[in-house]
Parts: C-alpha cells; structure tokens; sequence
C-alpha cells in the first residue's frame, strides 16, 4: 500500500534509520528456541496423550499441538528440565512403557511420574517437530557414567554396550543431538552450589560426554541468574584448557535464566488480572533482559574476545501466579497481550545482541508459564505469545540490521526509569526484510517511520497483534480474542517506511528487496 505522503513526516513518534547494505550478525534461529520440562501438564497432557487417547496421536504424541508447533519452525526444544533434569534418570524411561519405574516428581507438585514419557519419545516428538533435541543432563543427582551412557545410548553407532541397548529398544541408527545441557540452576535445585565448586565439577562431566562418530556436542554450562556475572566468569575462566598440551573449549557456550514478574517471587502477580502500573513494572523489567544480556557479554569479551564461546539463555519468559484452581506446582498461568509484549520486547533484544547470544529458550511450550499453547482435554488454544513467535519466524537465520535512531523515543517514567515506549528491530533473508515493531503504550497509538536505505523494496505488508485490553487472552471458547489481522496504516514512498502503531501493538511488515 503506498500513498503520497511525504517521507520524514514531522509527526511520526519515532524515525530512524535502516541500512539494509550494513550487514550485522545473523540471527540464529536458535534464539527461538523452546524448553519442554516435565513438569505440570508440559509433557503429559501437553505433548503426549499416550497411543491408546482418543485424541489423534502419533505414536502417543498429540498432533494438533506438533501441528500448531511446526508452523512456529520451532529450532531447538530443551528437555527434560528444569529442575527435573536434576533428578532424573534416563534409563528409567527407555524399554516397555509399562514395565518403566516409577518415581516422584518431588519438585513439581509432588506427583507420580511413569517415565512413558523418555528418551525415545522425546526423540520422536523433535523428528515430528523438525527440531533440534538439545538434551540436558543430570549433574545434582546423577554420575558421570550415568550421563556419559546417555551420551553413548543416543548417539553412538556400531557395537557397543549402550548402542546395543538402545537397538534392543527398537532404534538403529544412532540418533543427532547437537546440544547437550551441563547442570541446571547449579545455584539452586540443581545442587545448591557455589560458582566456584560448579565449574571444575562441570568441566569433570563435559569431559566424558563424547563426541560419537560425527555427533559433535556444543556442550551448554549451566550458568547464572539474572545479573550473577560473578558465575558467568567464574564458568569463563574454566571454559578451556589452556595452558594444556591440547588447548580446546571443554564446553561451547555457558548460559543463564532470566524471568519476568511484575511482583514479588513469593506474589509475582496475576496473568490477566493487573493494574497499568503493573504493566508498566513488567515492561521495565523485561527490558533489564537486555541489560543482563549485555553484561554476560562484556564478562566473556574480557576472556573470550573473539566470541567463540556462545551465550544462551535457556530459559525465559514470564512466571506469572498460578491460575486459581490449579496445583501450585504445576505453574500453569493464563498468556495475555501483555505476555505477547514481553515476548516481542525480547526478540528485539535477542536481535540486538545477536553476536553473542546463540540460543534461547521460552519456558515452556505447552500448558506451563508463558507457553505457547495451552490445552484442555481436546480443546488446545493458540495463545498471543505463540502468534508473536510466528510473525517473528521471518528473523530466524536472518542477517541483522541495525536501526539508528533519528528522533527521540517517547518514554514513560517508571520506577525511576525512562522506558521507552517503542521497540523495533529489522533484518533480511533472500531478498525479503522483515520489520518488527512494538508500542508498549497502553493508551496511544505511535508513528514510526524508517528510512530504508542501501536497498530498493517494495511490497510492504503489515500484520498487527491488538487487543481491546492488556489482559485479553485466548480461551477454548474464545480462541481468537487476540490473534493477528492485516495492518492498515502502512505505507511506503521512496524508501520509507511509515507504520501506525495501535497502543499495545505488536506488529511485523514484510517487504520484498532488490538485489543489493
Ligand atoms: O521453568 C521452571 C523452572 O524454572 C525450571 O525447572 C528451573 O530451571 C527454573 O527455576
């Protein structure tokens, strides 16, 4: 759609610049990424309904959620924790269902878990999904061997103990897993250690999960929380082995966790109940994302200059009051606009961050914080997060393009900070741009116009993510009630990109490029 309005409006909001000749880091599709814990009704209920369910299944795999999933070209999906990951014993879940042991979900509402849920499942699950497994292991309450066989049993061919096993199971062919989890949460229910007895512990178990054949592991440390950089360099400086005969990286990136509330840990707050000054707490929060990002970043640079050790946040999202009703342990909460906002709020800082940040991970993908979908017996919800993921699948691989700001942002002053009110980020693949833009206004709508320089485009199409209130979310009987629809007020002349922001927006425009 174009019209004849001049470029550099006086009243846009927001102008800026986009190069789209300047190439800056690809965004690796990695970064939206997925994390599945068994946990609540993640797995069971959520992923698998077992073979005998009168839902449609594939070999007990529910297949309106991989359907509903694949349109999201979901990368990588982190099982099986979380904080279960600590406690579980993979041999448990292997062989026939109903003779698997049983055990406690001690962490997570204390119920009985079958084990039918393990590794074959889960390695079924990633094939239907198209995704990549990334596997974290369990350091807290399991032993080297135990995870060195995993290794072995997933990934080895040819004759050997675990590869024997894993064909008496009814598998061949070893299967791929690029990425491989060293602890979780080492801090907290993954041992309740310090830094400094975590790493040489972590660099003891990366060292016996093998690499098999082809199958080379990027091993993941389990890393920090939130702005623990203490942790990060403490991991930095147990990454290599130096100063050995043979100098290489024990582990290929280290990782954190960083989750959003607008409360208190012990009162985080309701997912669709909450005030504007709520709204505003949570936005100024899930911008610290950023600031955090930054800091682990500027740890590494200091050891690792040529950023040949990856970052990746595998977990994230928002950790809302579970629904009323519901067991406490089962972090089941409701996904509102607002949860959309966040979740847009962090791609654009993922984007920004793209040369070190490699990879991360919403928590969780189904029925547990801020997922994606959300089912309840047949019925299965697409919620605003899961749409901001699929406007957003245009950036995964894509090179990145900085904006340069030039106008002021408006902002909003919130517990001493300014907040600025609009977010955006952009990049290119195969000759489409993709923009994305958000307005955390709660109350007014904002111009945003983008010189796009360096490249002819043309075709703008923009979609919006709008509700009638913050809290609006998606329920079986109201599945649409924020969904994306075609966004009027684009326009595009000589170059520039000029798009109307409804207050509380979320909103992609597509262009096609000439060559460059
Ligand atoms: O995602 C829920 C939990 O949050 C995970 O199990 C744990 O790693 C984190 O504390």
């Amino acid at each position: 759609m174009t019209t004849t309005l001049s470029p550099t409006s006086p009243d846009a909001s927001v102008r800026a610049v986009v190069d789209l000749d300047v190439a800056g880091p690809t965004i690796s599709r990695h970064l939206y990424g997925h994390f599945a814990e068994h946990l609540g009704r993640c797995i069971y209920d959520g992923f698998w309904v077992g073979e005998d369910s009168d839902i449609p299944n594939e070999g007990g795999i529910r297949l309106d959620v991989v359907e509903a999933l694949r349109a999201l070209r979901i990368p990588v999906l982190r099982w099986p924790g979380g904080c279960f990951a600590d406690e579980y014993h993979w041999s448990d879940g292997i062989g026939p269902r109903d003779q698997r042991p049983r055990m406690v979900n001690t962490h997570w509402g204390n119920v009985e878990e079958n084990n039918h849920f393990g590794t074959h499942e889960f390695m079924a699950l990633c094939d239907l999904l198209g995704t990549e497994p990334y596997v974290s292991a369990n350091i807290g309450s399991g032993s080297v061997q135990e995870m060195s066989e995993w290794v072995e049993y997933l990934t080895r061919a040819g004759d050997s103990p675990m590869a024997r096993l894993r064909r008496e199971n009814g598998r061949d062919e070893p299967w791929r897993v690029p990425f491989w989890g060293v602890g979780n949460e080492p801090w907290g229910c993954g041992g309740n250690l310090r830094a400094e007895q975590f790493a040489p512990l972590a660099r003891q178990y990366a060292t016996y999960a093998r690499n098999h054949g082809d199958n080379a592991l990027y091993k993941i440390a389990a890393g920090a929380s939130d702005d623990d950089y203490h942790w990060t360099e403490t991991l930095m400086k147990e990454i290599s082995t130096l100063g050995a005969k043979d100098p290489h990286l024990v582990f290929q990136a280290v990782s954190f966790h960083a989750y959003t509330f607008s409360g208190t840990w012990g009162a985080k707050g309701r997912a669709t109940e909450f005030s504007e000054d709520e709204y505003y707490e949570t936005m100024r929060r899930t911008l610290r994302v950023g600031d955090y990002i930054a800091g682990h970043a500027a740890v590494m640079d200091a050891y690792d200059p040529e950023k040949k050790v990856g970052l990746v946040l595998d977990e994230w999202g928002t950790w809302w009051d579970v629904e009323p009703g519901t067991n406490p342990g089962f972090l089941f909460q409701q996904n509102a606009m607002r949860d959309a906002i966040v979740a847009s709020l962090h791609f654009d800082m993922f984007h920004a961050h793209a040369d070190r940040l490699v990879m991360a991970n919403i928590a969780q993908t189904v029925n547990v914080l801020q997922a994606m979908l959300l089912t309840d017996g047949e019925a299965l919800v697409l919620t605003p997060t899961y749409h901001v993921f699929e406007m957003n699948a245009g950036h995964q691989d894509a090179t990145s393009h900085a904006a340069h700001l030039t106008s002021a942002v408006p902002t909003r002053e919130v517990d001493g900070q300014a907040v600025p009110l609009v977010s955006l980020s952009a990049s290119s693949k195969d000759g489409a741009v993709l923009v994305s833009l958000t307005n955390l206004d709660a109350d007014a709508a904002h111009t945003v116009e983008l010189d796009l320089r360096g490249r002819a485009v043309h075709e703008a199409q923009g979609r919006v993510l709008v509700a009638d209130a913050l809290t609006a979310h998606n329920t079986p009987d109201l599945p649409d009630a924020v969904a994306p629809v075609a966004l009027e007020g684009v326009t595009l002349t000589g170059g520039v990109l000029r798009v109307e922001l409804p207050a509380a927006s979320f909103a992609t425009v597509s262009l096609q490029a000439a060559d460059a």
